[in-house]
């Protein structure tokens, strides 16, 4: 009997199921690009394979994927031979602090130092989450760049690096004559979403080799590792500059920081935020700030990198296997996670978009427990073939609205119908259309509909709109539920009687939504028009109905043609609004309103050419020292002006307060007039002065 024999059934069939799953995941991973699992599961699997192998030693077979570290290589590329290993990194997980606390004491340790030494200097980096890449330039010229593989041979992807702007193809004179600079190659994320959205295009038009990626990572890989440089070519790559490799010649460094900072001066990018920290406080306090702006930053990093800054240091601490003692890299809550479809609901929005959503097994990712994943539409949800019971990645990143990238494949052993969009609304029962050229299903409910109803509530109430103060999102929903409103007007039947009979509702907040009633009531035009929720109709489009027609009425008996000819109104909105207003109960709804008190000034229409402003556009930027931004604006657009959000060549002015940012460096690059608060009263006033 072997040794192998000798572990009993149970975990010696589990150890080679696992063996065999981590052989194809690793193969999807580092050969073809196109893995099926998040990471984390992989880590799952392959840490459950190593504990079993702790246990039971003689599962340790040579072949198990714990045996080997870094890829396999893809046929097609050259190979090469890395002139210095390249290394991979020891990974802490802990959430907590005590991931870089565990890391400072055993460097201490390690370098011996009494307990009341002075600080360890480290370089904290960013982890940034893309592939490894060894650039070596040789007399100062860009002459290969190679892959990591599987540390020690990597491939030889020269072509397709050659294609990114940001690496430089040749070094200044002062730069030694061998160099090899090693760095992340990734993918931003709009540059993500942009190529996925490119390749959904091919796709629906019939592309057959085509695919979209699950996350910037694998797109990035896959463009680099791309055999064809004209495909890698249109794959917009980023780079990240964090060590070297061979140098001969150059500088005689002495800190980690100093190599840095000269790779930046000789053209490499470094980020900006790479930061000397001193002691593991200083590391604590970069992972909770980094941790913090992980979903602003423009790519996805899976951690933080402490590395030790003096390097002499580095030498004395060396490596244990292939990760030295040095370095640690100090990971975030994964982004995607693996989980099981327990139903498929359509959720039903303000504008009545209907919304497929997988209800999931919770989960937790991205630092929060999920339990719903928005699968975007039908034909997202179709492309995926998402179905109930199916293990499915979900995926978290920034505060963006979880996702069901895509389903585990081969995981399915149940009878679970396809997907379809339900034909009519699941909430109020009125037919769901899908309009033609659009994405989504919408519910005809209109004002109707029980799900658009709080939605449009809350919409009909906020400051923008009619501006009742005192009724939030949990009064609404309260209301709602309570059966006390159904429709708009209902909110302007409510007495003290049924309000107090609200759960938690004293009767000095009743009296305070009473009185924000009664103050709402007198409005404007636009307001108004905003209010009702009408489909494509924003404020500026209410401000622009309500100065051409002047009077609602006007507006409501408006075919077609005659909104065509308002400024910006185009046929979608037009179409939209007259649908709206053809409907007899919003009609109704707009009657009950003013039988119960709302009103506005009626004006004759304003020709829109006599406004003072009419045709400017005008960028606010920064804090005013009396007025707000809403009055700003307001009293701009009154006068006819356009107020844009960014500043272009077609700006007429910029006005700008205290800690005004880009928007006025921009103004001052491209020569448009800035004016402070006093000039925009002057503008207003007399316009031509100016
Ligand atoms: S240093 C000897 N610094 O993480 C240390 N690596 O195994 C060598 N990575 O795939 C790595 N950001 O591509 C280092 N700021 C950073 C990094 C970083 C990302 C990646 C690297 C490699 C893995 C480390």
């Amino acid at each position: 009997m072997t040794d192998v024999e000798a572990v009993p059934g149970a975990p010696r069939e589990r150890a080679q199921a696992l063996r065999s799953q981590l052989h194809h995941h690793a193969h999807r991973y580092y050969v073809l690009d196109a893995p099926e699992i998040p990471d984390a599961e992989y880590d799952r699997l392959f840490q459950e394979l190593q504990a079993l192998e702790a246990q039971y030693p003689a599962l340790r077979t040579p072949d198990s994927p714990t045996q080997r570290v870094g890829g396999k290589l893809l046929e097609g590329f050259a190979k090469v031979r890395h002139t210095v290993p390249m290394l991979s990194i020891r990974t802490e997980t802990d959430i907590e602090a005590s991931g870089a606390r565990n890391f400072d004491a055993r460097v201490r340790r390690e370098l011996a130092l009494a307990a009341d030494a002075a600080p360890v200097e480290y370089v904290a980096e960013l982890k940034f989450d893309g592939l490894a890449l060894n650039l070596r330039y040789e007399a100062g010229a860009l002459v290969q760049a190679a892959t990591r593989g599987d540390g020690e041979v990597g491939e030889d992807v020269t072509q397709n690096i050659r294609t990114i702007g940001q690496i430089p193809l040749r070094l200044p004179a002062d730069a030694p004559p061998v160099l090899e600079v090693r760095g992340e190659v990734y993918m931003r994320r709009d540059d993500f979403e942009r190529l996925n959205e490119l390749q959904r295009e091919k796709i629906a038009q019939g592309a057959k080799h085509e695919k979209t990626f699950v996350n910037p990572r694998n797109a990035a890989a896959g463009a680099v590792r791309q055999l064809d440089p004209a495909i890698a070519r249109q794959r917009p790559l980023s780079f990240y500059a964090y060590g070297w490799g061979e140098i001969q010649g150059g500088p005689d460094f002495q800190t980690h920081f100093e190599v840095l900072q000269t790779l930046k001066a000789w053209g490499f990018p470094v980020s900006e935020r790479v930061q000397v920290a001193r002691g593991a406080e200083d590391l604590v306090a970069y992972h909770r700030a980094v941790g913090q702006a992980r979903d602003q930053l423009p790519f996805d990093i899976d951690g933080v990198v402490y590395k030790v800054n003096a390097l002499a240091l580095q030498q004395q601490l060396g490596f244990v296997t292939r990760e030295p003692r040095w370095a640690v890299a100090h990971k975030f809550p994964a982004q995607e996670q693996v989980t099981t479809v327990q139903a498929i609901d359509v959720f039903v929005g303000r504008t009545g978009k209907l919304t497929p959503v997988a209800k999931l097994q919770p989960v937790f990712v991205g630092g929060v427990t999920v339990t719903n994943a928005t699968l975007h539409n039908e034909d997202e949800a179709r492309r995926k073939d998402v179905r109930v019971g199916d293990q499915v990645i979900v995926r978290r990143a920034g505060d963006v609205i979880p996702e069901v990238v895509s389903v585990v494949p081969g995981q399915r052993t149940h009878e679970a119908p396809v997907f379809t969009m339900p034909s009519h609304c699941p909430v109020c029962g009125s037919q769901a259309v899908r309009e033609e050229g659009e994405a989504d299903y919408r519910c005809t409910g209109g004002l109707f509909c029980g799900a658009q109803r709080k939605q449009s509530l809350l919409h009909f109430a906020q400051r923008r709109a009619m501006d009742i103060e005192g009724l939030g999102e949990k009064l609404v929903d309260q209301v709602v539920d309570a059966g006390i409103i159904r429709t708009l007007p209902d909110l302007y039947r409510l007495g003290l009687a049924n309000l107090s009979a609200l759960d938690r509702m004293g009767e000095k907040s009743a009296q305070n939504l009473l009185a924000g009633l009664e103050q709402s009531k007198a409005t404007t035009l636009p307001r108004f028009l905003f209010a009702l929720g009408i489909r494509h109709v924003g404020e500026a489009t209410a401000r622009d109905l309500a100065r051409h027609f002047g009077t609602l009425d006007a507006v409501m008996h408006a075919n077609v043609d005659q909104l065509l000819q308002v400024p910006d109104v185009g046929p979608v909105v037009a179409e939209s609004l007259h649908t709206f207003f053809a409907q007899a109960h919003n009609r109704e709804v707009v009657e009950q309103l003013r039988a119960c008190g709302v009103h506005w000034p009626e004006g004759e229409p304003v020709a829109t050419a006599s406004l003072p402003l009419t045709g400017k556009t005008v960028v606010l930027t920064g804090t005013l020292p009396t007025l707000s931004r809403d009055e700003a604006k307001a009293l701009l657009e009154a006068a006819g002006a356009k107020v844009a959000g960014s500043v272009s060549k077609k700006t007429h002015y910029v006005v700008a307060g205290a800690e005004a940012g880009s928007k006025l460096d921009k103004a001052r690059e491209l020569g448009v007039p800035v004016l402070d608060e006093d000039g925009l009263r002057a503008l207003l006033e007399t316009p031509t002065a100016l």
